[in-house]
């Protein structure tokens, strides 16, 4: 792993419209965006801007990754609502420039002491993983998940019914 990068100020902040030239270089990424439910491709600077007016700001909890206060991803926490209230579900990437250095996982672990302050009902966090995206499976080990399972033809997505890995991380893990 290289060391460089992650020894930089890693943060995890709320979305501002000034981040739509950064978010541009992994929401028009192509390689990012292609496993990504609820994205589109991004292709100019008003669509950036849009999706983070419109999109990112009011998300119940999507944080921007920043390197040195620029955005270079995000970690997003979908909480239930009502009854189901005590369960959410994470999302991430990361521009590709910066693949393989550990960040993700630090912003996950930074993420998870956060959403559990922020969310005190919380009890149960969980990411369902395609089977073949071996480094989201690999970062949620990294950062304590616990593999549940596998839920076999579980997600329809973009043109094929995809077996799709359970994860999850508990309040009190
Ligand atoms: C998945 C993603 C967020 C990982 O980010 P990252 O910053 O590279 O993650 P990290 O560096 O913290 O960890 C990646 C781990 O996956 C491993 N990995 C990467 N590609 C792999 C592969 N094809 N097979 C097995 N392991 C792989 C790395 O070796 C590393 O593990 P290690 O530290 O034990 O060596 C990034 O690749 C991304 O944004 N992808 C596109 C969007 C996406 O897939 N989001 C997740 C949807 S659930």
């Amino acid at each position: 792993m290289e060391e460089t990068n992650l020894s930089k100020t890693i943060t995890l902040r709320p979305f501002r419209l000034s981040d739509a030239d950064d978010l541009i270089t992994y929401g028009g990424d192509e390689q990012v965006t292609r496993v990504l439910r609820g994205w589109k491709t991004l292709t100019t600077r008003d669509e950036a801007l849009t999706f983070i007016k419109d999109v990112c700001i009011p998300h119940p909890w999507r944080r921007s990754i920043c390197m040195d206060d620029r955005s270079i991803g995000f970690v997003s926490m979908y909480p239930g609502s009502g009854n189901d209230s005590y369960r959410a579900d994470m999302g991430y990437a990361i521009a590709a420039k910066y693949w393989g250095q550990g960040i993700t996982t630090k912003a996950v672990k930074m993420a998870l002491s956060q959403v559990f302050k922020d969310y005190p009902d919380l009890v149960r966090l969980q990411s369902f993983v395609d089977v073949e995206n071996k480094a989201c499976q690999r970062v949620l080990e990294k950062a304590g998940f616990q593999r549940e399972g596998v839920l076999r033809k579980y997600l329809y997505f973009k043109g094929s019914i995809k077996d799709m890995v359970v994860y999850s991380f508990l309040s009190t893990d």
